[in-house]
């Protein structure tokens, strides 16, 4: 794989800034984004009040934690536009996240918004190791998902030539990879393995293909999945984050050459770690839930927006700005089996240590009497669809389950292409529990 690692004179000065410059500016931008929350949104404004809190409590950035929490609830309850700051004419765009319970949560952003988002993302194409000139095949979905347009926008602002394929119609993405040769591919890591079948089904050796680095998230990934799709294409596979609630895509994002978290774009964003139980503030390298503070939003100000992301924060490397460790998982995706917690990401890293079985899962949640217990539905490969291979591999995954995750897990080995193949953020886990 090429080396990719930027010149420092093509990053932004902040990128690479002191830590007191960086520091200097968030509270600046901070103590604006609060005044303006304050002012301009009735919602914020309450909050702040019934909280006894003013923007100008803000002395130092550590006062942020005297402000209250955002959570994703207070979007319901204003739906749609009850948190705006700005005036509906004011807004160039609206976005949405898929609830599970119908309607979306909606966040809407200025001329000026769209502007920074786009500068972010191409920010985080670069880091990513794409340059001017590319050719990027965005197969992130179009629509009220941010993925598709926030990408889209930052490729371009980078000057790169974007495919806006959008998801799904998996032969025609291959045939287009194919065709139009781009060196960059956006997607979420779980379609990129439906991507890989389809090179395999049409007979093509996608390590022979023109892509070079693929810029996933959206959706948690370990770093044998990284592995896994960094052997298989020949290319470099690093991780993007965000939300549409504090933005999009591009409010964090790995560096290819070092490939060792997300770097967080501090100048825009301001993190904190909770403690998910008590939200009392954690110090750098503890692990918990992510918080942000946006720091020049105007359609939409977040302030101690609680995410439900678990990781820990991290010093910078490749750049000033912290980073944050790959993402555990939700705490709503956390599975807990007899007093011990279990993510989805914990599982693909053991399946990715089995040599019969496929990348391709869901963990089903069962219970017994009164006890919850979990069944790992795995394809295997192609080469180990046997009985006696599949009863191996299938006592394999549990015992790596078992002595690493530390819980006890049914495995069911399934055939090749029998696990429903995702087009966007897969769904791992299919709650079977009775209701209580
Ligand atoms: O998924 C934005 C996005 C699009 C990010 C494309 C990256 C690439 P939402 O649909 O609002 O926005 O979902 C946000 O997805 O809170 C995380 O739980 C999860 N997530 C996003 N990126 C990552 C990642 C977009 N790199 C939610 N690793 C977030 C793990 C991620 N989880």
């Amino acid at each position: 794989m090429e080396n990719l690692t930027p010149n420092k004179k093509d990053l932004d000065p902040i990128e690479i800034a002191s830590r007191d410059e960086i520091a200097a500016l968030q509270f600046h931008r901070m103590k604006r984004s609060l005044r303006h929350a304050f002012e301009n949104s009735p919602f914020y404004r309450k909050s702040f009040i019934a909280h006894d809190v003013h923007p100008e409590d803000l002395k130092t950035l550590a006062d942020i934690a005297k402000f209250p929490f955002t959570v994703k609830q207070d979007l319901r309850e204003t739906y749609p536009f009850g948190m705006f700051a700005v005036p509906q004419n004011k807004l160039v765009r609206v976005h949405g996240s898929s609830g599970t319970t119908g309607k979306p949560t909606v966040v809407g952003y200025t001329a000026g918004d769209i502007d920074n988002w786009a500068n972010l993302v191409a920010r985080s194409i670069r880091a990513a190791g794409g340059r001017q000139g590319d050719m990027l095949h965005n197969a992130y979905g179009y629509g009220l998902f941010t993925g598709g347009l926030g990408a889209h926008y930052g490729a371009e602002r980078l000057g790169c030539t974007v495919v806006p394929i959008s998801g799904g119609m998996t032969e025609r993405q291959v045939t287009l990879i194919n065709d139009f040769k781009p060196r960059i591919i956006m997607v979420t890591p779980s379609y990129m393995l439906s991507i890989l079948d389809e090179f395999h089904r049409q007979g093509l050796d996608p390590r022979e293909s023109s892509l070079q680095v693929g810029i996933f998230g959206a959706e948690p990934w370990t770093n044998a999945m990284r592995q896994e799709i960094e052997q298989a294409f020949d290319m470099h596979a690093v991780d993007i984050y965000g939300l549409s609630e504090v933005m999009g895509p591009g409010v964090a994002q790995e560096c290819v050459e070092t490939k060792d978290g997300l770097h967080i774009w501090e100048d825009h964003f301001y993190p904190e770690i909770i403690d998910p139980v008590t939200g009392e503030v954690l110090p750098d390298g503890e692990l918990g839930e992510l918080v942000f503070t946006t720091l020049t939003k105007e359609g939409l100000p977040m302030v101690r927006y609680r995410t439900r992301d678990l990781t820990r924060l991290l010093p910078g490397t490749a750049r000033s700005m912290r980073r944050i460790e790959k993402i555990t998982g939700r705490s709503d995706d956390m599975m807990i089996l007899r007093g011990v917690n279990v993510f989805p990401t914990q599982i693909e890293e053991q399946i990715l240590k089995c040599k019969g079985l496929a990348p391709h899962f869901y963990i089903e949640l069962g219970r017994s009497g009164r006890m919850d217990n979990m069944t790992v539905h795995v394809e295997c490969t192609v080469d180990y669809v046997e009985e006696s291979a599949r009863a191996t591999s299938a006592k394999e995954l549990a015992h790596h389950i078992k002595s690493v995750v530390g819980v006890s897990t049914k495995v069911e080995v399934r055939d090749p292409a029998s696990v429903g193949r995702s087009e966007g953020k897969a769904k791992r886990v299919v709650d079977n529990r009775p209701k209580e």
